[in-house]
């Protein structure tokens, strides 16, 4: 019997479900493990310590599922933790980083490339380097956007509010004329039709989760490892926290519900527990 190994996928929550959606629409044939933390999450409002030792414990779950690729289907673990969780592993690791600045400088005209993402991501100076190690000629103008989380974990995605404080966060990152503007925090794909109302005619939203589930499939490819057929479960789905709203949000990412979510406690075993 021909052996299904699948991508381990992880976010510090449920944001990554974006990542996972659009890696299930471009290799369609593959199973994917997703391990949302989320008891833990926020991770962009934590210390690289602290994000680096989640990831840690995390890729240490997902590998006793046997995955022949790890995707770091977040921007903050990928910003803070990715050499770290590399070097853990002997199989590819993709984070959404490094994916997002290729995206980016693809499109710029201009090289004024704008990034937004969670304290974390922007303080850790990840997409800077990932762009300017690529093209140091290029200019980066970051803006940490922490309400944007909360406010589309409530669903706000079209809320005036939510405008509101989208305008107030891009109004220098407009004065800049950036022409690229990187969503670099796997959440922010839902808020696009918000974003798109802000930004000036003409700049180009880079969703990361797009361009990781590029980079997934080229890996993939490139090492003779795409599955050939689907014989596996196709999405096999872990949080370590199954609170009021989880399925709400689930389906609200993935368009879609979810007939089973596994829970794990905090030695990442599996537990029953329904949620509220
Ligand atoms: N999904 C996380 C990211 O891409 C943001 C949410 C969090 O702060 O944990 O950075």
């Amino acid at each position: 019997m021909v052996e299904v190994r699948p991508l381990g996928m992880f976010d510090s929550g449920i944001g990554g479900l974006t990542v996972l959606d659009a890696i299930s629409r471009r290799v369609p044939r593959e199973s994917i493990v997703y391990f949302g933390d989320t008891a833990r999450l926020p991770y962009g409002t934590k210390s690289k310590e602290t994000v680096t030792r989640f990831s840690q414990e995390i890729v240490r779950f997902l590998m006793t599922k046997n995955p022949k690729l790890i995707v770091v289907a977040c921007n903050t673990a990928s910003a803070y933790s990715l050499p770290v969780i590399r070097s853990m592993v002997d199989i590819p690791v993709v984070g959404v980083v490094e994916p997002g600045a290729e995206a980016a400088l693809r499109v710029t005209r201009n090289n004024k490339i704008g990034v937004i993402g969670t304290r974390a991501t922007i303080q850790s100076g990840a997409y800077l380097e990932a762009v300017q190690s690529r093209k140091p000629e290029a200019k980066v103008f970051s803006k940490a956007c922490p309400l944007f989380v909360p406010l589309i974990e409530e669903g706000w995605v079209d809320h005036p509010v939510t405008l509101e404080v989208a305008q107030h966060y891009l109004e220098h990152l407009a004065a800049c004329e950036v022409d690229a503007l990187i969503l670099g925090c796997t959440h922010y794909p839902l808020l696009k039709g918000v974003l798109e109302q802000v930004v000036r005619p003409g700049v180009v939203l880079v969703d990361s989760a797009e361009e990781t589930a590029r980079e997934v499939k080229e890996v993939l490819s490139g090492k003779g490892m795409l599955a050939s057929s689907l014989i596996g479960p196709q999405a096999e789905l872990y949080v370590s926290d199954m609170h009021l709203n989880l399925r709400l949000q689930i389906e609200r990412f993935l368009g879609f519900a979810v007939p089973r979510i596994k829970v794990v406690n905090s030695e990442f075993e599996e537990v029953e527990l329904q949620g509220i």
